[in-house]
């Protein structure tokens, strides 16, 4: 399976969201990452459903809705409702993982679990057969453009031996700091989905860079 690339609407030109929103439908993106932010469980609040409903006029990839916010049950419908076809919860945000998990699959979604950078991988061996997706987040959440933390590697290969081990099909995505000085070593240690952010939008040419991504030959 080639890697699966999710420009981050974050970084994109609200101002200017369908022309942002339809060059990535051009582009040889394969997702849209959309981050949500509370405010609470992260420094910062992006934006909420007006703006997805929004973007989801416009989007002709699936919508992989990465929720940074505490208690994201209460809106699980929401989001399902808006679109989402991959909806991300944070490990850190969630008394009841597991019931979290099967709340959003019973309404059609893919369930993905996020994992803060300081959250051990193995924190997730009793639930990982039933996660869709884990997004390893490489920066603290909340802020585009952030440096790349490189411990993230080693987390890499620890949950792509516990996927194998346990013989799932779960994808592995890596969210912040992504470019083209880390991709290929990420894709070497086991990622199936890149997020990218600043590396897509303040690029000159967002589409050479969504592309370089996708073509990255090991
Ligand atoms: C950070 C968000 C990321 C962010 C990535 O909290 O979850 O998706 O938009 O942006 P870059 O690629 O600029 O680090
Ligand atoms: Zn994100």
């Amino acid at each position: 399976m080639s890697i699966i690339i999710a420009p981050s609407i974050l970084a994109a030109d609200f101002a200017n969201i369908e022309r942002d929103v339809d060059m990535i439908n051009k582009s040889y993106a394969d997702w849209f990452h959309i981050d949500i932010m509370d405010g609470v469980f992260v420094p910062n609040i992006s934006f909420g459903m007006p703006v997805l409903k929004a973007i989801q006029k416009h989007a002709k990839k699936p919508l992989d809705v990465h929720l940074m916010i505490i208690d994201p049950d209460r809106y699980v419908e929401t989001f399902s409702d808006l679109g989402a076809e991959i909806l991300t919860i944070h490990f850190e945000a969630c008394n009841n993982l597991h019931r979290s998990l099967q709340k959003i699959k019973s309404c059609g979604m893919k369930a993905g679990v996020a994992l803060n950078p300081h959250t051990p991988v193995e924190f997730l061996n009793s639930i990982i057969q039933d996660i869709d997706l884990v997004c390893l987040m490489s920066v603290n959440p909340g802020f585009g453009g952030q440096s790349f933390i490189e411990n993230t590697y080693k987390k890499v290969e620890e949950l792509k031996m516990l996927i194998q081990k346990k013989g799932l099909n779960c994808l592995i995505e890596i969210d912040g700091g992504v470019s083209d000085q880390n991709a290929a070593k990420l894709i070497t240690s086991g990622v199936d989905v890149l997020v990218a952010g600043s590396y897509v939008f303040k690029a000159i040419d967002p589409q050479s860079n969504i592309k370089f991504l996708k073509q990255i030959q090991l």
